[in-house]
């Protein structure tokens, strides 16, 4: 049975990641500084799959905690690399702040990478790096625009990094996801997106202000160049993202023959859907009326962004399955009983 590293791994995207690998038979070790996570989490994962994963609780910017994290550990056949802050809004009040979470971490983990021989390396990217692409939908040789923010600059200093890396690495076999626009929950209402404080996503706005805790939802923007004003994404379902990494995985394990090599795939449906039938698919699938009103655009959004899914389709062989209505009716689910 192959161990697979799973940093970050009790948060939204990594548990969900966490699961498919236990149920396609990978042995899985957790590590979470759990600063934007729970350890009950956990126990979520366990009810799904019935297998416990072990769990350090570490800060990746402890550097010598890390060195023996993986002197203590051997035989990891892989790394996916989750870790990392995530709030627009908070990296630009504290860009070094981000750099340090998200930049030092990454170093470290592909320092102990290179110094164990782990073949395999997945990073968390994002959409992000496009910008807004002059063509859509967005195919992975768009060309990388500068940065709106501190966060999204460590994404594309990040995947630069991994590339430098595999340039001089021996046997380094990475693959960079760039995730659209991730939502929903597990279906088992198990395990789901945990936001702390006020939620900066639409999707977890939406169900925070059907459930009451928040009044109403701010729509920004409906003067956008697109068919009902308002801003179009591509909204991936967790369950199909955390598969996504499994496929990645799947491939990066089998294309051992030496030398190293780097990729970078578009994680989305390739379906854009505007703020409004977001807001529309939730009402349907929830059967409540949504409080929202029109407000100016936010800064820093662009018009529109979804996936061009060919590359992901031909060489992962992998595909989105759910539905945005599915997302929106697990996120629903899973914000009812959180609150319940
Ligand atoms: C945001 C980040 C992006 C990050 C991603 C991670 C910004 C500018 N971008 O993407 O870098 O990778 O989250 O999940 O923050 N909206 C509303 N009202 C709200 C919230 C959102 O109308 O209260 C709209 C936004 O204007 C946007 C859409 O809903 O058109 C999706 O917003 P959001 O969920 O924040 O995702 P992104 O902005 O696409």
């Amino acid at each position: 049975m192959k161990k697979i590293l799973v940093t970050g791994g009790l948060g939204f995207i990594g548990s969900h990641t966490v699961v498919e690998l236990q149920n396609e038979g990978f042995e899985v070790v957790i590590i979470d500084d759990l600063s934007n996570s729970s350890v009950t989490v956990l126990d979520g994962i366990v009810s799904i799959t019935g297998i416990k994963p072990e769990f350090i609780k570490l800060d990746l910017k402890d550097k010598p905690a890390v060195i023996n994290f993986f002197n203590t550990h051997q035989n990891i056949a892989g790394v996916i690399h989750f870790a990392a802050s995530k709030a627009v809004g908070e990296s630009v009040e504290n860009p070094l702040l981000y750099y340090e979470n998200n930049i030092t971490t990454l170093i470290y983990v592909l320092q102990a990478l290179e110094k164990h021989k782990i073949p395999n390396f997945i990073f968390s990217s994002s959409c992000t790096v496009y910008g807004q692409a002059d063509e859509l939908p967005i195919t992975e040789n768009a060309p990388i625009k500068k940065a709106e923010s501190p966060y999204g600059n460590t994404k594309q200093i990040g995947e630069e990094i991994i590339q430098d890396v595999c340039k001089i690495s021996e046997n380094l076999n990475a693959i960079a996801l760039r995730y659209f626009n991730p939502v929903g929950a597990h279906p088992s209402t198990k395990i789901g997106e945990l936001p702390i404080g006020t939620p900066q996503n639409l999707v977890p706005y939406i169900t925070q202000t059907a459930i009451g805790l928040r009044e109403q939802l701010s729509v920004f923007g409906d003067d956008y160049n697109t068919p009902d004003g308002t801003a179009i994404r591509d909204y991936i379902h967790v369950v199909d993202l955390a598969k996504a990494h499994v496929a990645a995985l799947q491939r990066l394990i089998a294309n051992h023959s030496g030398g190293s090599t780097y990729e970078t795939f578009n994680i989305g449906t390739g379906t854009g859907s505007s703020v409004l039938e977001v807001i529309q698919s939730f009402e349907k699938v929830s059967g409540k009326k949504l409080n929202y009103k029109i407000v100016g655009k936010r800064e820093g959004d662009i018009t529109a962004a979804y996936a061009h899914t060919r590359k992901v389709n031909d060489i992962l062989g992998w595909k989105a399955q759910l539905t945005l209505e599915d997302a929106m009716r697990d996120a629903w689910k899973w914000e009812q009983k959180i609150r319940s």
